[in-house]
């Protein structure tokens, strides 16, 4: 009786395979963000307009019809007819030798890796989830009583987008089980699996939601709905997830009981009008409803998740793709979901259709139709190679802009980071079918620069939406911003906590064979319980530093009891490396390494003790923006290895060529030092605590800021003592009675100057220094334990001072105590040394108070006060620099954050060539 389902809807499918319509009129609509501010408004008049011509207006169908390769068409459907038939028959076989993943059950990162930070933060996020908030929803839709509140944001009551995050949190929590087994989290994740549970078995048809079915009438009626199948999609996704990663057999139940439903929800829709009416339906986003279903086929082999599976796949445009034709420009980028949203691949118009790149890898996965790895290869392609940012992202506000047309581009609405995290699964399939390497880099360089700088720091549940590219701009200024922790939920929170809670994928990959093999593509401090390799392989990586320019990394091994098996590693060796100095050793015998971008196989029966390391220079390099217009050539990213370098700088400043035309020349690394002389100085006044910042180059007092902000930045100072025996600045007593400068973070060479008694203080640059600059550090005026005072170093007695009681926003000046009358002059001149604004730190002694989160596609830039720019950069001459980039281009991204976790650094010379580092500007990388 299945089997004869079956045949039916295919038979219907392929009838009906030629007059598909696969678009509709590409309007603001396609953007989430449009949609929920149209959604929440009260302006119906808005509405009505919006909405008028929803999915009603015939697209280009001429356009359309022109471009789609009927032939092929057909045979692509006679070619899934065939597999059909095959399968139906025989029982599934495998599609290639692809490599393995690992299971995330058996890769711990190491706690001294930022990636595990990472994971920890994600990880306590995760626990702070409530259970009845989180299935708030789903209850209120089942008729079951709701205890506890409602989630707000994209999950609030009245969000036709709700339930969404939760299967996102279903995944995200199977994935951070699997990575930590975590035994709360296994509990709260089980319990929401048991409360959905509940609510299917209520409802009792296996529609499984936070809404009502209606909103599917009202996707079938082809009216107005906000793309409720990608929801869905979500809420299978992460069920499976339960199932695939925790042993959740109930969930995996649950997605069989929803998947029929919607099975017969597609089959009526057919069957009362047509298909032709199934894929105008699936014009509304459907999420990766294709991906989901292939997996769900490759667990349950039932032909009816297959069938379902290829209605979701919109095969008219898998034919466009076919003939490689097309482009991405003003497409929908659909971020956030794995094969729904960037899988939408459109040729010519825009508008996010559905064909899901991530479900079509899936469909050739479980098929073999070697189409499908052609349509993964060549969107890869496109995207890699006309649309990214040196970050590795994608995107203008959602939607994919002209190919090789970046420069304008560059805003505040640049890489929806749910994007980054398709991406990254699109090359991961990739790297796993071809073991190429370039997919391998692709994917460290979006990991590392799209994805690990999302959360706010160690701060947990504080997340962006939107990696802005724009110059001078911070990641924490975009029309979303930071996210909040139970009031936001947007897409890009769900794709969020789900991109740290796998930070222990796609680091190693398995090859079956006579000798087991192991592709290691990521160096992340970890380690691996090889089960086919028999081995336990621990990985430990120095963190990066620039002042020793290698990435050094080393293995260990513990073979299993008994074992005596040999296998074989493959190590990446990056494309950013060069042979030059690179070193690999097993127990003090050299290896020969091969070229960058290939890898370096060891074969070897492992005993436990084998340490095999290596040694990979890390260079400077330029890469210039996507853009084929020869004015935008001078845009470039400046790259450390795999890290991308965004600026700081105190005002003009241009990288010009040096004698030795490299741009290591130009840039060099900061002292690691530095980062261990950042402070800041507080003092409560009223009943607030106020920080001294620096306002715009003029000192005063401001509320103690949020972490992650611009004002934090402002209010951390660099501590220069005059006398260079001293360095680090630890505790109070490395600063009592030192003479010292203070150097605005943000302000790089640049000092806080006294203009004389009872006026303000002020910023100017060093170079014009006449000891003004110099102050004297003594115990707290006040008296009280771990304050300090700041004494004039030209005038005994004077000290920075604000008075009491005072606003944010107070002037500080130069204050001399003899002579006041004032009765508060002490408590107005002490303050409070903090090391670090974030107090929660732990690691602060070594990289903690260097807070800067920076990113950027363009060139160093940041602060700058004026024009800046970088002439003739060539890959293989970097000797011609400098001119001005137009106006619009000439800043740089900067990005901060009080919470970041490592970081290194260098100095930008203003006059490179002649040895004299002037220190006016400099570029980090930090996380
Ligand atoms: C409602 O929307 C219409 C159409 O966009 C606009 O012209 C009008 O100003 C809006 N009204 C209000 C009160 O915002
Ligand atoms: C389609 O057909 C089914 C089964 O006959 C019926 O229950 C359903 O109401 C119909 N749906 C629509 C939208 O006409
Ligand atoms: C792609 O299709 C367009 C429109 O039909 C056509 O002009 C163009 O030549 C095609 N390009 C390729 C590479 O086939
Ligand atoms: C992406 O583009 C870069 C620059 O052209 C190229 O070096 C790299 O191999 C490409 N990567 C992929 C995965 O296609
Ligand atoms: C400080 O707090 C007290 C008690 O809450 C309140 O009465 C007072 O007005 C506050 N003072 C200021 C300056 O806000
Ligand atoms: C600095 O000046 C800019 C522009 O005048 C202003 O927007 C900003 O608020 C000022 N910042 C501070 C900390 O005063």
């Amino acid at each position: 009786m299945k089997g004869l389902i079956v045949l039916v809807v295919l038979s219907m499918l392929c009838g009906f395979g030629t007059s598909k319509e696969c678009t509709n009129t590409p309007t603001q609509l396609s953007s989430h963000t449009f949609r929920y501010a149209l959604l929440s408004s009260e302006n119906e008049t808005w509405k009505e307009e919006m909405f008028a011509h929803y999915h009603l207006t015939p697209t280009d169908d001429s356009a359309w019809a022109n471009l789609l390769p009927r032939k092929i068409l057909r045979e692509e459907d006679e070619y899934s007819w065939a597999m059909m038939y095959k399968n139906l028959k025989s029982p599934l076989k495998s599609s290639g030798n692809f490599l393995k993943e690992v299971s995330l059950h058996n890769v711990r990162l190491d706690p001294s890796s930022i990636h595990w930070q990472a994971q920890q933060t994600n990880l306590e996020y995760l626990l702070m989830l409530d259970v009845d908030s989180l299935v708030w929803s789903f209850r209120k839709t089942a008729g079951l009583s709701t205890p506890g509140t409602a989630y707000g944001g994209w999950e609030a009551p009245n969000c036709e987008l709700r339930g969404h995050f939760v299967g996102h949190y279903l995944s995200a929590s199977a994935q951070m089980w699997a990575s930590t087994h975590n035994d709360i989290l296994e509990k709260q994740m089980s319990a929401v699996v048991s409360a959905l549970s509940s609510c299917q078995e209520k409802m009792g048809s296996g529609y499984l939601s936070a809404f009502p079915s209606e909103l599917f009438d009202r996707f079938e009626a082809i009216k107005p709905v906000w793309a409720p199948y990608y929801t869905i999609h979500k809420i299978l996704a992460g069920l499976l997830d339960q199932y695939t990663f925790a042993d959740n057999a109930q969930a995996l139940k649950m997605v069989k009981w929803m998947v029929d439903y919607f099975y017969n929800r597609v089959r009526n829709v057919i069957t009362n009008f047509s298909v032709e009416r199934h894929y105008q339906s699936l014009n509304e986003e459907t999420g990766g409803m294709n991906d989901v279903l292939y997996k769900l086929f490759s667990i349950t082999g039932d032909p009816k998740h297959l069938v379902l599976a290829h209605l979701f796949d919109k095969p008219c445009f898998l034919g466009l793709l076919a003939v490689q034709n097309g482009s991405l420009s003003r497409t929908r980028t659909e971020g956030e979901d794995v094969g729904g949203r960037l899988k939408t691949y459109q040729v010519s118009t825009p508008i996010h259709t559905s064909l899901s790149v991530i479900g079509a890898q899936m469909r050739y996965e479980i098929t073999g139709d070697p189409l499908y790895k052609d349509i993964g290869t060549f969107f890869m392609d496109i995207v890699n190679s006309s649309h990214s940012y040196a970050t590795g992202g994608t995107s203008v506000s959602e939607f994919w802009s002209d190919p090789k047309r970046l420069a304008s581009t560059l805003q505040t609405e640049n890489e929806e980071s749910c994007t980054t995290y398709n991406m990254l699964k699109v090359s991961r399939h990739l790297f796993r079918w071809t073991k190429e390497m370039a997919y391998a880099d692709y994917y460290e360089r979006a990991l590392t620069n799209g994805v690990l700088g999302i959360q706010r720091g160690t701060e947990p549940g504080v997340m962006i939406y939107m990696l802005p590219q724009h110059p001078g701009s911070s990641k924490g200024k975009s029309y979303h911003g930071w996210g909040t922790l139970y009031d936001t939920f947007w897409c890009c929170y769900g794709t969020g906590i789900e991109s740290f809670s796998k930070l222990g994928d796609s680091i190693y990959f398995e090859e079956e064979g006579e000798a087991p093999g192991l592709y290691i593509i990521q160096y992340i401090s970890s380690s691996l319980d090889w089960k086919s390799g028999q081995i336990m392989i621990n990985q430990k990586v120095d963190p990066v530093v620039s002042s020793d320019p290698y990435l050094r990394v080393t293995f260990t091994f513990s073979p299993n009891k008994g074992s005596s098996q040999a296998s074989t590693l493959n190590l990446r060796i990056p494309v950013w490396t060069h042979l030059d100095g690179a070193t690999a050793t097993i127990n003090s015998q050299s290896l020969a390494i091969p070229a960058p971008g290939s890898f370096l196989s060891v074969n070897r029966e492992w005993s436990s003790g084998d340490k095999l390391s290596l040694q990979l220079p890390i260079s400077l390099r330029t890469e210039a923006i996507q853009d084929d217009r020869h004015q935008y050539a001078s845009i470039q990213a400046i790259l450390y290895g795999p890290y991308l370098l965004a600026g700081h700088t105190s005002g003009d400043w241009n990288l010009k060529a040096g004698s030795a035309g490299s741009l290591s020349d130009s840039i060099t690394p900061i002292p690691a030092s530095y980062n261990e002389q950042l402070v800041s100085f507080s003092q409560d006044s009223g009943n607030s605590t106020f920080v001294l910042t620096n306002s715009n180059q003029s000192i005063t007092m401001e509320e103690h800021p949020k972490s992650g902000t611009d004002a934090c930045l402002q209010a951390t100072f660099r501590i220069v003592f005059n006398d260079s025996s001293s360095s680090k600045v630890l505790g109070i007593n490395d600063v009592i009675d030192k003479s010292v400068m203070l150097e605005p973070f943000d302000l790089p060479g640049m000092l806080l100057v006294q203009q004389g008694k009872d006026s303000s203080l002020a910023v100017t640059n060093s170079a014009a220094d006449d000891g003004s600059s110099i102050f004297h550090v003594v115990l707290g005026l006040d008296g009280k334990d771990g304050t300090v005072s700041l004494e004039s170093g030209s005038q005994e007695g004077c000290y920075i001072y604000s008075g009491v009681n005072y606003k944010s926003g107070q002037s500080m000046k130069l204050s001399c105590k003899l002579g006041s009358s004032d009765p508060g002059f002490n408590q107005g001149a002490s303050f409070i040394k903090i090391l670090d604004l974030d107090e929660n730190s732990d690691d602060r002694t070594e990289y903690a108070s260097v807070q800067a989160i920076l990113y950027g596609p363009c060139l160093l830039a940041g602060r700058a006060t004026s024009d800046w720019d970088i002439k003739n950069v060539s890959a293989d001459s970097l000797s011609e620099w400098i001119t001005p980039i137009s106006p619009a281009h000439n800043d740089h991204l900067v990005t901060f954050s009080q919470r970041s976790r490592h970081c290194t650094s260098f100095w930008i010379n203003s006059n490179t060539g002649s040895g004299n580092n002037s220190p006016l500007h400099s570029i980090f990388m930090c996380f």
